[in-house]
């Protein structure tokens, strides 16, 4: 593989050569509406090990398992009521339900990290329904980003982790969500935030008619999403967060309006001027690269509310901040 293959969503045949390229075990990359997926065929265990190694991303983590419809969500997973609740309120969506495993669920070992449970999405971007619907199997697509990097928000953004790592990119313009889905376990007992993402906690909750449980990661009734890991979505750059003033040599991550002190910044970028969480979540990732490609060594974020989409975001600003205990991932796929 030389380097990947950039094709317009708009092409009329490119989501047939997507199709192609993933039964033949290749990896493309493609976007959802919160971030871009590398999508392989989730019941092949060779395409499967490919895309792990691409990524540098360890085999104990999970992958999402993506579907065209409801149907292929059922032939992966066990739904329950409270599951069958949210799905009836926000499928199609940026919402993943890990769920028990069917007994005859297609879906190689590898991606589900030997585990009895399954993460399932049914996503809202017609493409990305269109590229599995044509496969006619569902589709893995964790963030189309080296593990531990910073997840991708543009095709560009794809190019620049993975350029030489995969087979293809279809290129469907910025992500509209911008951070990753919201996961929720429904398992034995009350359903479990597992990961805050594009879809409210709120809007969960309003629909249980009950507050998420969280993982209190004490034994096997609590699961965990084995990806939170600490220090996650990094830039080169260290991250001060909550910051109320600039420094000299700081960039500075704006949210509503900027402190006096901005003009001192070496950069300045506004997640959202108008102080608009969805915005914000739109523009994170792809203003976290900008920043960083500025060279500074340190970014100063603007406090950001955690209610709505600004839990998902605190969350990944947090571990974009978050001690980094390992080197950066070598050049070398595992
Ligand atoms: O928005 C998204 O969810 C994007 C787009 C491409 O769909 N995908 C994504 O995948 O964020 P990834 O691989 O970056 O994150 C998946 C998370 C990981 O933290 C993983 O540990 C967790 O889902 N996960 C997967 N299967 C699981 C399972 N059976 N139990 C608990 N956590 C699981
Ligand atoms: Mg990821």
């Amino acid at each position: 593989m030389v380097t990947a293959r950039r094709i317009s969503a708009s092409d009329p045949g490119a989501v047939g050569e997507a199709a192609r390229c993933l039964a033949e075990d290749g990896l493309v990359a493609f976007p959802t509406e919160t971030v871009y997926g590398l999508g392989a065929d989730a019941t092949s265990g060779t395409a499967i090990a490919r895309l792990y190694a691409a990524k540098g991303r360890p085999r104990f983590n999970p992958l999402i398992a993506h579907v065209a419809d409801l149907a292929g969500a059922k032939r992966l997973a066990r739904f329950g009521t409270a599951a069958e609740s949210l799905v009836e309120a926000f499928w199609p969506g940026p919402l993943t339900l890990v769920l028990p495993k069917a007994p005859d669920c297609p879906v190689a070992d590898l991606a589900t990290a030997g585990l009895d449970t399954i993460a399932v999405r049914l996503p809202a971007h017609p493409l990305a329904r269109d590229i599995v619907h044509a496969l006619g199997r569902a589709v893995v697509a964790p963030s189309a980003n080296r593990s531990g990097h910073v997840s991708p928000t543009t095709a560009d953004h794809v190019l620049a982790d993975l350029a030489a790592r995969i087979d293809m990119v279809l290129d469907g313009g910025p992500a509209a969500v911008g951070v990753e889905s919201t996961i929720v376990a429904c398992l034995d007992g009350a359903p479990v935030l597992l990961r805050p993402g594009g879809l409210a906690r709120e809007a969960i909750e309003a629909v249980l008619g009950a507050p998420l449980a969280v993982p209190d990661g004490a034994g096997e009734k609590s699961p965990i999403a084995p990806g939170m890991l600490k220090s996650h979505y990094a830039p080169r750059a260290r991250l001060r967060l909550n910051a109320r003033e600039v420094g000299a040599d700081e960039a500075l991550l704006a949210f509503g309006p900027p402190p006096s002190d901005a003009g001192h910044a070496r950069a300045v970028l506004n997640l959202s001027a108008g102080a608009d969480l969805a915005e914000a979540a739109a523009n994170l990732f792809s203003h976290l690269r900008t920043l960083d490609a500025t060279g500074a060594t340190l970014i100063a974020v603007a406090p950001i509310p955690r209610k709505g989409l600004g839990e998902a975001i605190n969350d990944r600003l947090r571990r974009a901040a978050a001690p980094r205990p390992r080197p950066e991932p070598s050049a070398t796929p595992e």
